[in-house]
């Protein structure tokens, strides 16, 4: 399956990702995972790194470059499921022609939807394993003990809503975009993780 999941700053796209992945055994591509390893290996340009600690988006080239590189990986080939990718008109318009170019194209198209109050406690609270990857949240998921937190530097609120407002502006156009292909299924995000990911399996399920 080619899927894409859509939704959000804190709509819980990298957890849903996750059960999706291990269930179909397809890979998780995530641009924001891949650029914030870019910068941490110190690969990312300085104004890149700047605009996504102001809670803005990255060129759409740049995105487009990262996916089609990453598409080239023989583990795509089968499937694959992109995790905030794409976020403008123009990464949609692009990604198409990219998997057209391959003869494929995208099968689905899941869309979280998440109350703004839910977003910003969810965002503002999260905080992940640097060691193993591991998403928590301090009060829906709390860490062990012995987990090596990190707090994204842009989950603070003031760029958590630049982040939402930048969703609101760029992103939630995709949403009539992909119902005009016919692909959108639309999740109520709200529920706990099991509810969601039950919503997000029974989407998946009527999707073909
Ligand atoms: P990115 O990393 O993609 O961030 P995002 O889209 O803002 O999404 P998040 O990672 O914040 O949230 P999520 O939906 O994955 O939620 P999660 O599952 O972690 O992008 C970061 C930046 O990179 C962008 O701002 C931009 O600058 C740049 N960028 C990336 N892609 C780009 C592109 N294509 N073009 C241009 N720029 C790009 O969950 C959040 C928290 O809630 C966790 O603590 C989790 O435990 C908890 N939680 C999850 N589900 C539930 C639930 N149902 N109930 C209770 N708690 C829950």
């Amino acid at each position: 399956m080619r899927l894409v999941l859509v939704g959000p700053p804190g709509a819980g796209k990298g957890t849903q990702a996750t059960f999706i992945c291990e269930r179909l055994g397809i890979p998780q591509i995530s641009t924001g995972e891949m650029l914030r390893a870019a910068k941490a290996a110190g690969e990312l340009a300085q104004e890149h790194v700047d605009v996504m600690a102001e809670g803005g988006l990255l060129p759409d080239a740049v995105a487009l470059d990262l996916v089609r590189t990453r598409l080239d990986a023989p583990d795509s080939r089968q499937g694959f499921l992109l995790d905030g990718f794409p976020r403008t008109e123009p990464q949609a318009r692009g990604l198409d022609a990219i998997l057209e170019k391959r003869g494929t194209a995208l099968d689905v198209v899941l869309a979280l939807e998440v109350p703004e109050d839910l977003l910003i406690e969810r965002a503002v609270l999260r905080r992940t394993d640097r060691r193993t990857g591991q998403i928590y949240h301090l009060k829906y998921n709390p860490p062990p003990a012995d987990a090596e937190l990190e707090h994204r530097t842009d989950d603070h609120e003031d760029v958590v809503r630049k982040r939402i407002a930048a969703y609101r502006d760029m992103t939630a156009g995709l949403l009539p975009f992909y119902e005009r292909q016919g692909k959108l299924r639309r999740v109520d995000g709200a529920g706990t993780v099991d509810e969601v990911e039950e919503q997000v399996f029974a989407a998946l399920g009527t999707a073909d």
